[in-house]
């Protein structure tokens, strides 16, 4: 008797080499083989091996049901992130995406190998990889899916803006920032040419819930967003941490303090923040008087594993200072587990989509502070239209250092106040719906069901 895997069809993802894309197309990749499908990973071997070093909270033995398949890293400049620019946008990285357009032909060769053994060859990939997938087109037995891994609350008004905003919703929500703000010039070459190249696809997916992006979901489906393609929307299922034998220490720091005590202060891998920026935020932090977790950390670098990486300073004394309230995180953090923490009460973020959807399905209300792209409609999105955080500084105004005084009285009112507590029982009550929505019988899991059974069928 053979295995119990399905051989029928094969499913292959392929990421597009930057932390939060990498981050939730393995964890598709894990949900999928958890229906015994094959699912290859294929990525450039220094891209796979960032995936899997941190992919903290993942089941060990979900991963290694996946077929890895490392293709030799095209060669690329990996420079510091400039932590003095106005715009936030990562330039640094630019390199190493252009490098993944050299993947063409060894994915080519990839999908021709598996799609001679397979029924069907079932591809999903980010939108940024579409040049890299196109040869697909020309094989007889696959089917592709782009997997877009931004909210479809961004998704839907970008593509909105392009179309001239046509009369197609009644309420257009406050402070929506435009394209030309948030995506620089040097960027839009690199996006334009990868969405030249999206007609072939089948089916759209989105990382995104029926429970709080509904409106958005149902808009998109329409034939001027959709281009008459099928639609799937099918997270935020999180992976349950199940071991806790590598217990992070800001982890038992939590555990001896009061419930939802702690602000949790991260901004993910792209940003990069200035000398200054970080002075007003340590002291703006100490200001407010709240307890905090702070990852401290520079941006993501095109290879990060190059392990030339700008040391932050902090302002003199701060560590002493804010000792027994305060702790700083210079390494990786276990985010969903912080967040998942009881005493971890509000999240200032960057607005990152899986930032976002994190703190949303761990009922955690937000401080927004959008650094670039996408998180900058991720922060309306919170704010003004789930209504479960509140605005640090509004994008509009990203080219101002923001004072430790506004840090502080934003912080004040998230973590002490009677508004923020009305909206900490908004994100509450929010984080409910969306974890049920992901058990059995929940609409998230409903659509995982029906995606699998539609690729299967
Ligand atoms: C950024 O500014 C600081 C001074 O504020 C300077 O020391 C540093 O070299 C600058 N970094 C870059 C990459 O320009
Ligand atoms: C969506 O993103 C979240 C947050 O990163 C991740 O945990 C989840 O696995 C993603 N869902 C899918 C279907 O990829």
């Amino acid at each position: 008797m053979g295995s119990l895997i399905n051989k029928e069809v094969a499913v292959v993802v392929v990421p597009f080499p930057a932390q939060g894309h990498l981050n939730q197309l393995l964890q598709l990749s894990c949900l999928i083989a958890s229906f015994s499908l094959p699912v290859h990973f294929v990525g450039s071997t220094i891209h796979n091996r960032q995936a899997m070093t941190r992919s903290n909270g993942l089941n060990p033995l979900d991963l290694a049901k996946l077929q890895i398949h490392n293709i030799p890293t095209p060669p690329f400049l990996s420079p510091s992130p400039n932590p003095n620019t106005s715009n936030k946008f990562p330039a640094h990285l630019l390199p190493s995406w252009e490098a993944s357009v050299a993947l063409r032909e060894p994915v080519a060769a990839i999908l021709k190998d598996i799609s001679s053994t397979s029924r069907r060859i079932v591809i999903i990939h980010d939108p940024l990889m579409s040049i890299v997938v196109q040869d697909a087109a020309s094989i007889q037995n696959a089917e592709s899916y782009v997997f877009n891994p931004i909210s479809a609350f961004t998704y839907f008004f970008t593509r909105w803006e392009s179309l001239g905003k046509p009369p197609l919703i009644d309420m257009i929500p406050e402070g929506l920032p435009r394209m030309e703000v948030c995506i620089p010039e040097e960027v839009k070459g690199f996006v334009a040419s990868q969405y030249n190249h999206l007609d072939f696809q089948v089916g759209n997916i989105y990382n995104s819930s029926r429970i709080f992006e509904g409106t958005y979901l149902d808009l998109l489906t329409r034939d001027e967003f959709s281009r008459k393609k099928k639609q799937w929307a099918l997270g935020p299922i999180l992976p349950v941490k199940l071991s806790s034998t590598s217990q992070h220490k800001c982890l038992e720091w939590l555990d001896k303090q009061e419930k939802n005590s702690v602000l949790y202060v991260a901004f993910g891998t792209t940003a990069s923040m200035s000398e200054e920026e970080v002075r007003e935020l340590a002291m703006g932090l100490e200001q407010s008087k709240s307890k905090f977790i702070w990852v401290l950390r520079d941006a993501d670098k095109g290879d990060v594993f190059n392990k030339e990486v700008r040391k932050i300073s902090l302002p003199e004394k701060f560590e002493e200072n804010v000792e027994g309230y305060g702790i700083i995180v210079r390494d990786w953090a276990p985010q969903l587990e912080i967040l998942a923490h009881q005493a971890t009460g509000g999240f200032m973020s960057h607005c990152g989509w899986n930032s976002c959807l994190e703190s949303i399905t761990m009922g955690v209300p937000i401080a927004a502070w959008p650094m670039h792209s996408d998180q900058a409609w991720n922060s309306v999105l919170i704010a003004k239209v789930m209504r479960v955080g509140i605005v640090v500084r509004e994008f509009e105004r990203h080219e101002d250092l923001v004072a430790s005084s506004t840090i502080a009285d934003r912080v004040k009112k998230l973590m002490a106040s009677h508004e923020g507590d009305e909206i900490r029982k908004r994100a509450e009550e929010m984080g409910d719906a969306v974890r049920k929505s992901t058990e059995e019988g929940g609409v998230s899991h409903l659509e995982l069901e029906a995606f699998i059974a539609h690729i299967t069928r």
